[in-house]
């Protein structure tokens, strides 16, 4: 298969996502995050581990009948049961995946207590099953990062020659290093016979705060199928972000020519619906959707701002869909960021009233760790009061 240039964005949001301990969505947020994945431009949804509940098999189903161009995916374990019941809840999609998983590491291979070769015939019947019920299969060694290198070659192979369409390679615990990552999937790619026949993927955790250098990594080594959360929500440090990997592949398409097919301005929106129904708020520092994001507080990076902004914003505020950079006031800003925000509030002091505002405004400042709008009102008119 030719590798284009175009990285397919799977997110797993209502499925990995929603395994962070208690941010279980109800069935009608589920299927509006769905919505508005589908509207973003996200190529694959993993819309939940059918096989898990009743409400999982529900929300699968409904969301499989309402996507108007995602593929829809469900997850199932590397068994018959799991693979039907999954095949009965995406079949309803316009392009349904079926995603078989199994541990092929020491550490999980010990789980099921099945040796090597025991293993390989498992992944062997449950892919060839899988693609006997649908066309679009992927399979995932979970721990591949920690999987015997000979063992997942030999694996990886297994599972393309039995129908697997998509390989993802999950750093399931989040230990990788990028250039591990980057070789990994570019050896596995050289290595493995028929590995032209199938996508590659990624699926990095990000216990060790790599998920997205992993990712992206793994697309310079040849996956051209990232698969993320939005907000990084996950498991323990959670998934890579798709806000993350989306933007960074847009801003620095210079050194990383890959494009996916995101609206960026979308991100902020559903950013800050799934914080509202997994209950898991956004740090105010967060790459791309933190409160802090597009705010500058101190008087050089305020005044650098006003000049122009790219003196302290690599992208555009607007392209990921907020309204602009904010300047808010607080103890480090300058007069140059008080006078604008004043203009903006319909003040248009004398050099000698600004600088009457400005100490008192230092002084709440000290005291206060923001100044909102109706503090400056209020000093501008006892200004006026004294003069
Ligand atoms: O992290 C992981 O290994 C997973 C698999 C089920 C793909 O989420
Ligand atoms: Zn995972």
């Amino acid at each position: 298969m030719t590798k284009s240039n175009e990285v397919l964005i799977f997110d797993t949001t209502l499925r990995d996502g929603e395994q962070s301990p208690g941010a279980t969505m109800t069935h009608d947020e589920k299927l509006e995050i769905a919505e508005m994945l589908d509207d973003m431009g996200v190529d694959i949804i993993e819309a939940g581990f059918p096989i898990a509940s009743e409400g999982d098999f529900q929300a699968v189903s409904e969301i499989a009948k309402l996507a108007k161009s995602a593929t829809i995916c469900g997850l199932s374990r590397a068994n018959y049961k799991d693979i039907d019941r999954c095949w009965e809840a995406v079949k309803h999609a316009k392009s349904p995946r079926i995603h078989t998983f199994i541990g092929t590491s020491p550490l999980h291979r010990a789980i099921p207590n099945l040796d090597m070769d025991e293993m390989a015939e498992r992944i062997h019947d449950t892919v060839t099953h899988a693609r006997n019920l649908c066309d679009n299969v992927q399979w995932s060694p979970m721990d591949a990062t920690r999987t015997e290198w000979d063992y997942l070659c030999r694996v990886v192979e297994i599972a393309i020659k039995a129908g697997a369409t998509t390989i993802n390679i999950p750093d399931t615990v989040g230990y990788t290093a990028p250039v591990e990552s980057a070789d990994l999937i570019r050896n596995l790619i050289a290595t493995v016979p028929g590995a032209d026949d199938a996508i590659f993927a990624t699926h990095c955790h990000n216990d060790l705060g790599m998920a997205t250098a992993n990712s992206l990594a793994a697309v310079e080594g040849g996956a051209r199928q990232i698969e993320c959360t939005i907000n990084g929500l996950g498991e323990r440090a959670g998934n890579t972000a798709l806000e993350e990997v989306v933007m960074a592949l847009k801003v620095r398409g210079d050194i990383m020519p890959y494009t996916t097919k995101i609206d960026t301005r979308k991100i902020m929106n559903i950013s800050r619906r799934v914080a509202t129904v997994s209950g898991f708020a956004v740090q105010f520092n967060k790459a791309i959707v933190g409160k802090n994001a597009f705010a500058h507080e101190s008087g050089i990076h305020q005044d650098g701002m006003l000049k122009n902004r790219e003196t302290f914003e690599v992208m555009k505020p607007e392209d990921v869909g907020l309204a602009g950079t904010s300047l808010p006031l607080g103890k480090h800003s300058g007069r140059a960021a008080l006078r604008a925000k004043l203009n903006e509030l319909g003040f248009d002091l004398a050099d000698n009233q600004l600088n009457d505002v400005f100490v008192r405004f230092k002084d709440l400042a000290d005291r206060k760790k923001e100044v909102f709008d109706d503090d400056l009102m209020a000093l501008v008119t006892q200004n006026d009061a004294e003069d």
